[in-house]
C-alpha cells in the first residue's frame, strides 16, 4: 500500500499509548459520501414561516445557512410530500408534489438553489414500502375487484377462517396490532385484506409487481431532474416479502428474538430487493456530481446489512447497531471493529448515527436512569426522569468520539444545541401513530421531534409566530440557536469545532487503530489519521499523556489546540482528541 498524507503506513507515535495495528482497510475511495457528515431535517420542526406551527421548505431554505456554518456535507430531509399526515409525512399520497402544509414545488426548487449556493447536497426521503391510503393507486385499488390489476399494486390476500374473518396470515404492525386491514368489496359486502407492516393508514406496495418498480424509477428521476443530491431509502429491507407470506412468530420489526433469528423474518431482507437497489444505482449513476444511496435497512447482524452497501448497490447504510449500543467500552469496542470490518469487506464506508427522528435523542438516553428507559420509546412524565447534565456531558463525549471515526457520520436537528426530548411532553399532544394503536402502552416518537428553537423572538422560541406543532420544554430558552451562537463555549460551538477538525485532519478517510490495553477498562481509545480520540466511560479521572497535545473536549468548546494534555485529566463521561506535540 504506497503511502499517503491521507493514510499513514505507520500511525503516528502517541508516547504513552500503544496502538494496534489498524483495524481496518484504508478507504477504497475518496469520494465524498465515505467521509461525510449529513445533517437531518425533520421539516414540520425545523422553522415555520407561515404561522402554521408546522416547520416548512421556506424555513429551511431561511436557514440553511446555519446548518452550513456547521461545515456539513448534505442534509437528509425527512418526508415533505403531499401527505396525510398520519405518520408525520411516511405515509406518501403522491410522490412527486409538496405537501401543502411544507410549500410547493417552487419552494423546493429555491431550496435547492440555496443548498447548491452554501455546497451543500439535498437528500430526499423516499418512501418506497408503502404510501399512504389516500394515493391514488391505493383508492383506485379499493374501488376494484379482488384479483384486478389495481389491486396487484398493493398485497390483497382473502381472510382466514369462516368468511375469511382472520386475518391472510399472523404479523403484526410494527405500531402495534394486526399488519391487515379488512376492506369492503365495492359492493359493500366484506372483502380482501390489505397488509401494512405500518399503520393502516400505509398499504405497503407489491414489489413483485414491475409497475411499481417502475413507477418509482420515475419518481426518482423527477427529483434527480430537480437537482436532489440522492435518497435516503425508508424501510429499505422490507419491500419484498417471502412469497406465501408465512407466518412469523419473531418480533414484528425483525430483531432477533430466542427461536426467530432476523435472517428468517419473512418480511424483511428477501433476496430480491437487492436487485431494486442495483437497478436504483445504476439510475443515480447515469447522473452527475455522485447522487447517493442511504439505506434504512435495520438488518441484523451488522455483517448482513453490509449487503445494502456493495458496490453496485447503495452508497451507505444506517448503522443502527452503534446507535443501539449503550454505554459501555467493551461493547463500543466490539460494535465498531465490526462495523469497519463488514463495511470494508464491500468496500463501503460505516456510517455512525446517534440521533435521529425514531429514537430518543442520545442526551436524554444516555442521562435516563436505568430502567426508565422504555425501548425505542424513551420516557413519558410517569417515568424516573433523565439526568440531564449527565445526558449532556456524555452526549457532547459520544458526539465527539463518533466524529473521530472513519466514515460517514449523520447528525438529527437539534442535537448541535444539546437538545434532549421533551420527556415530559403531555400525553394529549401526542401524535405518533403507535401511541394510539396501543393505547398509550408505546409512549410514540414525539418526544424527540419537538420543534427547534431559534432565539427569544416569539413564544415558540422562534420556531414560529404561533404556538408549535408540539409544545417545547421548559428551560429551552436558555438554548436556542440565538443564545448559543453568543456563547462562545456552547454545544453549538463545541459542535463546529469538532466538524471543522474532522475535516482538517480528513478523519472521515483516515483508518482506526485501538489504543493498546484499554480492554476491560472504561476508558476507550483510537488513534485516526495522527489523532488519539480517548472516552472516559469509567467513573475516574484518567491522567492525559505527557507529548500531546489537546486538540478538542467535549467539556468545552474553546480551541485549545496549543496547550499540552500532560497534567491535565480526562474526565468520566468526557472525550477527547489528541495530537503528538511533534506532529
Ligand atoms: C422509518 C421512518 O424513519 C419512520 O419515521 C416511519 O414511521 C417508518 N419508517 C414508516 O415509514
Amino acid at each position: 500500500m504506497p503511502q499517503t498524507d491521507e493514510h499513514p503506513a505507520t500511525p503516528p507515535a502517541h508516547l504513552e499509548f500503544r496502538l494496534e495495528d489498524a483495524t481496518h482497510a484504508p478507504s477504497s475511495g475518496n469520494e465524498w459520501w465515505r467521509r461525510s457528515v449529513i445533517y437531518q431535517i425533520y421539516p414540520r420542526s425545523f422553522r415555520d414561516t407561515t404561522g402554521s406551527g408546522i416547520g416548512d421548505l421556506p424555513g429551511i431554505t431561511a436557514e440553511l445557512h446555519h446548518i452550513a456554518s456547521l461545515g456539513v456535507d448534505a442534509i437528509w430531509l425527512s418526508p415533505f410530500f403531499a401527505s396525510p399526515q398520519k405518520d408525520a409525512g411516511y405515509d406518501v399520497s403522491d410522490y412527486r408534489a409538496v405537501d401543502p402544509l411544507f410549500g410547493t414545488l417552487a419552494d423546493f426548487d429555491e431550496l435547492i438553489a440555496e443548498a447548491n449556493r452554501l455546497e451543500i447536497k439535498i437528500l430526499v426521503d423516499i418512501v418506497p414500502n408503502h404510501c399512504s391510503s389516500e394515493h391514488a393507486m391505493f383508492r383506485e385499488a379499493l374501488a376494484s375487484p379482488r384479483g384486478s390489476a389495481a389491486r396487484e399494486h398493493f398485497i390483497f390476500r382473502d381472510g382466514r377462517g369462516k368468511d375469511g374473518q382472520l386475518p391472510p396470515n399472523n404479523w403484526q404492525s410494527h405500531f402495534g396490532g394486526s399488519a391487515w386491514t379488512r376492506v369492503p368489496d365495492p359492493d359493500g359486502a366484506p372483502g380482501q385484506y390489505y397488509l401494512h407492516l405500518f399503520d393502516h393508514s400505509q398499504p405497503d406496495f407489491n414489489w413483485d409487481n414491475p409497475a411499481v418498480g417502475d413507477e418509482f424509477e420515475s419518481i426518482l428521476r423527477f427529483w434527480l431532474d430537480r437537482g436532489a443530491g440522492g435518497f435516503r431509502v425508508d424501510v429499505a429491507h422490507a419491500l419484498i416479502k417471502a412469497s406465501g407470506l408465512p407466518d412469523w412468530h419473531g418480533r414484528a420489526d425483525g430483531a432477533d428474538s430466542p427461536g426467530y433469528p432476523f435472517a428468517d423474518a419473512p418480511m424483511f431482507g428477501q433476496p430480491a430487493v437487492h436487485d431494486v437497489y442495483r437497478r436504483w444505482r445504476s439510475i443515480c449513476d447515469q447522473y452527475p456530481g455522485e447522487r447517493v444511496l442511504c439505506a434504512e435497512a435495520n438488518v441484523h447482524p451488522i455483517e448482513a446489512m453490509a449487503d445494502w452497501v456493495r458496490p453496485d448497490e447503495m452508497h451507505q447504510s444506517f448503522n443502527f447497531p452503534f446507535l443501539h449500543t449503550g454505554w459501555d467500552a467493551a461493547a463500543l469496542k466490539a460494535i465498531i471493529t465490526r462495523s469497519l470490518k463488514a463495511f470494508d469487506a464491500v468496500g463501503a464506508p460505516s456510517t455512525w448515527v446517534l440521533s435521529n427522528h425514531d429514537v430518543p435523542r442520545h442526551a436524554t438516553r444516555l442521562g435516563a436512569v436505568s430502567p426508565a428507559l422504555r425501548p425505542g420509546d424513551g420516557l413519558g412524565p410517569e417515568d424516573v426522569q433523565p439526568d440531564s447534565g449527565l445526558g449532556l456531558a456524555r452526549a457532547r463525549a459520544a458526539t465527539l468520539f463518533m466524529l473521530g471515526l472513519p466514515g460517514g457520520a449523520y447528525i438529527y436537528q437539534g442535537e448541535e444545541l444539546g437538545l434532549g426530548d421533551h420527556t415530559l411532553l403531555p400525553h394529549e399532544y401526542r401524535q405518533d401513530p403507535s401511541y394510539a394503536r396501543t393505547n398509550g402502552e408505546r409512549l410514540g416518537r414525539d418526544g424527540c421531534r419537538v420543534p427547534l428553537p431559534w432565539s427569544d423572538s416569539t413564544p415558540s422560541l422562534g420556531f414560529s409566530d404561533a404556538a408549535g406543532w408540539l409544545p417545547q420544554p421548559e428551560g429551552w430558552e436558555t438554548v436556542t440557536r440565538q443564545a448559543q451562537e453568543a456563547d462562545p463555549d456552547s454545544t453549538l460551538h463545541f459542535y463546529r469545532l469538532a466538524l471543522d477538525l474532522r475535516r482538517t485532519h480528513n478523519l472521515g478517510l483516515g483508518n482506526l487503530n485501538w489504543v493498546e490495553g484499554t480492554d476491560g477498562a472504561q476508558l476507550l481509545g483510537f488513534g485516526n489519521s495522527g489523532v488519539l480520540v480517548l472516552l472516559n466511560l469509567g467513573t475516574a479521572p484518567v491522567p492525559l499523556p505527557a507529548g500531546e497535545v489537546l486538540l478538542a473536549s467535549s467539556a468545552t468548546a474553546v480551541a485549545r489546540s496549543t496547550e499540552a494534555a500532560s497534567g491535565l485529566a480526562l474526565n468520566p463521561d468526557a472525550a477527547v482528541w489528541l495530537r503528538p506535540e511533534t506532529a
